[in-house]
């Protein structure tokens, strides 16, 4: 009984780090022909209704592909994937193109792609389309450049505390944050916490 809820994990590894595309190509015979996920494990958010449920909420109501989005700042517009679209103000919209970390004069979309995903299995034809860097480099956002000429991608603005755990302060920021939420930690990592800084206050 307790078996049929247990979840099934298989493991890909990527040997060399060749971008997204490529790890996500990687999986091809495991999804075979259904919709699925993909969520980077440096991109944190923090809401009731998680980012996957929402992805899939949307993928549910447009069966295409969808592409979490929050806003983002003129600074840092050059380190992430920006999704032009008309109304990228809206929850949902139509994505009309895919930069990878462009210049913040060469869009005037502030829409940041964060690592979350729903893909439909044809995105493998796409990655097998499109063009590789010169050590076997394969970008998603480029077989979405291919893919959107062909059908509809969609944007979901993002719900939710964004932290990117990528980074030494993103990730205690994030660790920090849950810990003050987890009612198992919560009060005693607080007055920790509180320890901490007044010690450093009266110092
Ligand atoms: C990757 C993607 C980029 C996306 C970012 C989100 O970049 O290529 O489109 O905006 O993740 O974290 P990376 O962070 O691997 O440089």
């Amino acid at each position: 009984k307790g078996l049929n809820n247990m979840a099934n994990i298989v493991y890909v590894r990527q040997p060399y780090p060749k971008w997204d595309g490529e790890a996500i190509l990687r999986t091809k015979n495991l999804i075979w022909d259904e919709p699925f996920l993909v969520l980077f494990w440096d991109d944190i958010i923090d809401n009731e209704v998680s980012a996957a449920s929402q992805l899939v909420e949307t993928y549910y109501r447009k069966n295409n592909p969808v592409i979490a989005t929050i806003p983002v700042s003129d600074k840092e517009v050059s380190s992430y994937g920006i999704i032009e679209a008309k109304d990228s103000g809206l929850e949902t919209f139509s994505v009309s193109k895919f930069l990878e970390k462009p210049k913040p004069t060469e869009t005037l979309s502030r829409a940041w792609v964060i690592g979350k995903y729903v893909l439909t299995p044809d995105i493998f034809d796409y990655l097998e389309k499109a063009p590789h860097g010169k050590d076997g480099e394969l970008r998603l956002a480029d077989a979405f450049e291919l893919m959107r000429r062909e059908k509809d991608i969609y944007g979901h603005n993002i719900k939710g505390e964004r932290f990117d755990t990528w980074s030494k302060i993103g990730f205690l920021k994030a660790t920090v944050n849950y810990a003050l939420k987890n009612e198992e930690t919560k009060d005693e990592f607080f007055s920790y916490l509180s320890d901490i800084v007044n010690a450093k206050k009266t110092k």
